[in-house]
């Protein structure tokens, strides 16, 4: 035996300190520890020495070639480490940046909801012009010529004849012009009005909806009207229709649902009346039926119209209107 173990070892480990790649490893690991290596080859020569010597000898070279074995992994394992290190000194082992998913806008969300649950009830879904012309926005639908509602107060004008629709209900005059009877829509939309404070913003969402055939009472308003109540909190949901005026509708009627917060026991939210007023419903109004050339003694219908953002804002406990449109994506990401 040429060389002694302790000597072997060193050139080992000053061979490895050189080792700069996977290859020159794996080289240093077949020269030492192949087959053939030397160290392979050393304990195999153990038994050649005197007997006195080879307890020792074979303890050692068993000892180096454990040694050696953990340096070359650990040297393999750390070259490993720093191919993952591109050429821009861009770690590719990181783990990469998650896109932020977007999701549906809280009143898109609700105003699909509102559309699913009537389309189940087999209602069209119908769409029109924000920017609308007197005629069906107030004209049509039995506005008094000195109704308030067609002050400069309330509506944003863009012509003396043009204004940005107030409400969803000029989607009736439309639909009607175009369809006969029977019909059973919704219109979903935005409208506008010159307001802005805590319960209003100058632009909102509602969704307007109408039946019209032959028998249609006050019964089938309510019973839709209760169906769809139910579907949208739960059916325990109590709801009460209160006496109101609308030109376009008579009889008219607001539909109130026991306040969600509190149950009806008063709070806050409900002014302690124990109901929140959430759509706004009647009769179609026989003049309404002439301007579109329905005949009254045929038909009967019933129109409502709802909120978007106030329906959201019960279903989800939001307490200030103005939230859905500051776009903090905080508040957005929630739904
Ligand atoms: N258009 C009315 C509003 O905006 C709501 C309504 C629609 C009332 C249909 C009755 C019938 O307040």
């Amino acid at each position: 035996m040429d060389k002694n173990i302790d000597q072997i070892h060193k050139e080992a480990l000053s061979d490895l300190a050189r080792a700069i790649d996977i290859e020159s490893i794996d080289a240093i690991s077949t020269r030492y520890l192949g087959r053939k290596g030397i160290i392979t080859q050393f304990l195999r020569n153990v038994s050649s020495l005197p007997v006195e010597e080879r307890p020792l000898a074979g303890k050692k070279a068993n000892e180096v070639k454990q040694i050696l074995s953990q340096a070359l992994a650990d040297a393999e394992k750390k070259i490993k480490a720093q191919n993952l290190i591109s050429d821009e000194g861009v770690d590719i082992s990181l783990p990469g940046r998650k896109p932020e998913r977007g999701s549906l806008h809280p009143v898109s969300r609700v105003m699909q909801e509102i559309c699913n649950i009537f389309s189940r009830m087999g209602f069209d879904i119908a769409e029109g012009p924000e920017v609308e012309t007197d005629y069906y926005n107030f004209e049509a639908l039995n506005f008094p010529k000195d109704h308030p509602a067609r002050d400069m107060q309330d509506t944003f004008f863009v012509s003396d004849d043009m204004i940005l629709r107030t409400h969803t209900s000029p989607m009736q005059i439309r639909m009607m012009e175009k369809k006969k009877p029977p019909l059973r829509l919704i219109a979903p939309g935005k409208v506008y009005r010159c307001d802005s404070d805590i319960t209003h913003t100058p632009m909102f969402h509602q969704v307007e909806g109408l039946m019209v055939d032959k028998n249609i009472s006050f019964g089938d308003l309510k019973g839709i009207l209760t169906v769809f109540v139910h579907q949208m909190f739960d059916d325990q949901t109590n709801l009460r229709f209160r006496p109101s005026y609308f030109p376009f509708t008579e009889p008219s009627a607001e539909v109130d649902i026991r306040c969600v917060i509190c149950k009806g026991s008063g709070c806050r939210v409900c002014s302690d009346s124990g109901w929140l007023e959430i759509l706004g419903s009647g009769m179609v109004h026989p003049n309404v039926f002439e301007n579109v050339g329905y005949d009254t003694s045929k038909y009967t219908g019933f129109a409502f119209g709802t909120g978007v953002e106030r329906i959201a804002m019960l279903k989800y406990g939001i307490n200030d209107l103005r939230k859905f449109y500051d776009n903090d994506l905080r508040f957005l990401g929630q739904f």
